[in-house]
């Protein structure tokens, strides 16, 4: 074993005392605690009497070390829950009489299946703490890798599995740990479920005792939940929320369990469902990193740390990232009818409105006239641009905007010349029916030979004309996983080495082509995660562009994901579910976002281009503060006619409250809007958008005000709406 670079248990010692309490990690030796701090939590964990990893507390941070006992197994309850099963094993392989959901499973090749893990070593570099376990007798290795993002408050975790032994052994399930809210009951459990054009819908609900799941079996992320979880302790004084998220973008399994003996845990990692990944003599497994946060302030704060983390250390451009720019897409008004006189003729007048990027979408290669076919001939459709892209893109750029294009890598249609060629290519089972969902298969991306190929002709793409940005969309999920070429003992492989490949795509093609930006579009969210996030800079939040629904589908959003990455476009009424809403209130939703337009704009009256205009030159102003601000929900669509959020910048200047108002019953005021964020001792500018008068005639207001008298906006009628910006004078 290479164990020489790790700090043995003899060092302890050391480490402790050397191990100054401000560092966000310490190690103590006398009792064998790792501290883990970030500005606002702790998060404990040490070593027990029998050598193996117990969990202590997270939660808000504790100060003195001193508090904090060496650990201990905990006794059986009678002879039917043994100590592995009462004790919170902090990444527990799953052996002994263990019965709550554990971290790892195995199969050795000649049956044996128990894994007990013990502690062998450890070191600490300043944020991060690499913890190696291992079986109590065979070279079966766990490393633990842990991550403190001290002023984000988040802390990040994950496993690699490592196969030392002469024989192979089948990993059955890799979680990539498991977070522990402390010891009770009456939790409550937030999480994000939906559907296509219906995404993350907040659902609420007590965590009872059993084990409730939450997952993907597809393939990927999914529409119908989103690897994010938050378990609050609803209290009078103070909203107590843990919360995670893991970084990964395909199927995926979140086990929230109250155990008989009251712990509450949630172990996420890979779907366990048709999982097996072998590993022969010498291979390692790594599990996909899982974020966790805590707030003491509710799901508001906890929304803020997850923004702000997210930005500074999972989107590419991290913290310097520009705003993201206003854009128009052609699909809601033109579908799959592209061609170069009548994008010309789009572009045209987005331009004039303002937009930065203007975006063409499905339809521009191959045969794909409708979605029937094309799908994997990325070669431009020649009747529709006899001259190549070159001649678009150079008028779009004179007009000011960059260019972007849609793509969708992983899918082919089984009439396309790509099948035709390579029909091994589309996952199956042979002599299985091949399952078309849209008409269209997916593409084994698992196979290093398709890896290559999708990059090759996405490189030669973007290198061959000026393309600024990729819209990169996966319109269905697996079926019948089948890959032939690995091998029947390695075919279930698939679900995980696929996402690994489409990074290695997305992260080849960024590197080298460094300011290509990219967006991650599944059939509208269905591949929202972390993960992505990770090498892609904004996310199709849905399908659904239809206003009033929107409202929910992005307050959902908002509780994992920042507004920077939240792609929200205007389009035409009536849209999904028949209705219609100003255009005005349609531009405000979005403008809660990153603003696209999707609109028409050859059907636009002039009133509808002189508003447009308008509002994108007003949402150029506030963007700043709406991507990149702390976002205050104060009123939730799920929960009355109004609703109501707000955005204070960073440096605390500007603020802009949107507010919506779904109908009114004739003579009743919309409610008063306290507002948050704000220095109460601080002087506002209060501007209406539109000069709309406010009860209150006020041209400035204290912070005082404005967060405990509130103001009046008059909301009526029906789909009224309204945007305030708030400058700070003094
Ligand atoms: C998906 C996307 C849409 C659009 C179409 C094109 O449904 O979510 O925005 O790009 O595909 O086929």
């Amino acid at each position: 074993m290479r164990l020489g670079s790790f700090v043995c248990l003899l060092n302890f010692a050391l480490l402790g005392s050397a191990a100054l309490a401000e560092d966000p990690i310490r190690f103590i030796a006398g009792t064998k605690l790792w501290i883990l701090d970030t500005n606002n939590s702790s998060y404990v964990f040490g070593v027990n009497e029998k050598n193996q990893l117990q969990h202590v507390y997270w939660g808000k941070r504790l100060w003195r070390d001193a508090d904090l006992s060496a650990v201990h197994s905990f006794n059986e309850w009678a002879s039917f829950d043994g100590p592995a099963t009462t004790t919170p094993g902090e990444y527990a392989g799953w052996g002994s009489n263990m019965y709550t959901e554990a971290c790892l499973k195995i199969t050795r090749q000649d049956g044996d299946r128990d894994l007990v893990l013990r502690y062998v070593s450890h070191e600490i570099h300043g944020d991060a703490l690499h913890v190696l376990t291992k079986d109590i007798n065979d070279d079966i290795l766990v490393n633990l890798y842990y991550r403190v993002y001290p002023a984000s408050g988040v802390i990040e975790k994950h496993a690699v599995i490592e196969n030392k032994m002469s024989q192979a052994i089948t990993v059955e399930s890799a979680q990539s740990g498991t977070w522990y809210m402390p010891p009770g009951s009456g939790y409550r459990l937030t999480y994000l479920n939906g559907r296509w054009a219906g995404e993350t819908q907040l659902v609420r609900e007590e965590v009872h005792p059993g084990v409730k799941i939450l997952e993907s079996r597809r393939g990927t992320t999914s529409h119908q939940t989103n690897p994010w979880f938050a378990i609050d302790a609803p209290a009078e004084k103070n909203g107590r929320v843990w919360f995670g998220a893991l970084g990964w973008s395909g199927s995926w399994k979140f086990s929230v369990e109250q155990t008989p003996h009251q712990q509450v845990r949630l172990t996420g990692g890979y779907n366990t469902f048709d999982f097996a990944y072998p590993l022969q003599p010498g291979e390692k497994l790594e599990t996909p990193p899982f974020y966790g946060g805590f707030s003491d302030a509710g799901f508001g704060e906890a929304s803020r740390i997850l923004h702000r983390f997210t930005r500074e250390f999972i989107l590419p451009g991290g913290l310097s990232a520009k705003p993201r720019p206003v854009l128009y897409n052609s699909w809601e008004a033109t579908e799959f009818h592209v061609d170069d006189p009548g994008q010309r003729a789009l572009a045209e007048k987005a331009a004039r409105i303002g937009v930065e990027r203007f975006v063409m979408d499905d339809g521009w290669f191959g045969a794909r006239n409708n979605d029937h076919a094309g799908l994997g001939d990325w070669f431009v459709n020649p009747k529709k641009f006899p001259n190549g892209l070159k001649p678009l893109i150079d008028y779009v750029n004179s007009l000011g905007m960059d260019f972007g294009i849609w793509v969708e890598p992983e899918m082919v249609n089984p009439d396309s010349d790509l099948y035709r060629k390579h029909p091994d290519w589309a996952m199956n089972f042979p002599g299985r029916p091949r399952t078309e969902a849209r008409n269209q298969l997916v593409l084994n991306m698992a196979r290093d030979d398709v890896k290559e190929y999708t990059f090759g002709w996405l490189d030669k793409l973007v290198s061959e004309n000026n393309i600024a940005f990729l819209k990169w969309d996966m319109n269905r999920n697996f079926s019948e996983p089948g890959w032939t070429e690995a091998g029947a003992a390695n075919e279930k492989k698939l679900w995980v080495k696929y996402v690994g490949n489409l990074y290695e795509i997305i992260d080849r093609l960024r590197a080298k082509h460094p300011k290509l930006e990219i967006e991650s579009c599944s059939g509208g969210g269905g591949r929202v995660d972390l993960g992505i996030l990770k090498r892609m800079d904004e996310a199709w939040t849905s399908d659904n562009t239809e206003a009033f629904d929107r409202l929910r589908i992005q307050e959902g959003f908002s509780y994992a994901y920042p507004a920077q990455v939240m792609m929200a476009w205007v389009t035409d009424v009536p849209n999904f579910n028949g209705r219609s809403t100003p255009l005005s209130y349609r531009f405000l939703v979005a403008m809660m976002g990153s603003l696209g337009i999707g609109n028409n704009l050859n059907k636009w009256t002039n009133e509808d281009f002189a508003l447009a205009t308008k509002m994108i030159a007003y949402y150029k102003t506030i963007r700043g503060t709406v991507q990149q601000g702390k976002l205050y929900r104060l009123f939730s669509p799920r929960e009355g006619d109004l609703t109501a959020n707000q955005y204070v910048s960073e440096d605390g200047k500007q603020s802009v409250l949107f507010a919506f108002l779904r109908s009114q019953q004739y003579g009743r005021p919309a409610p008063t809007i306290r507002l948050e964020g704000l220095d109460e001792r601080a002087v506002y500018r209060i501007q209406p958008l539109d000069g709309r008068k406010l009860a209150e005639k006020l041209e400035t207001v204290s912070g005082a005000f404005l967060q405990n008298h509130g103001l009046n906006l008059r909301l009526t009628g029906d789909y009224d709406s309204t945007s305030v910006l708030l400058e700070r004078v003094q």
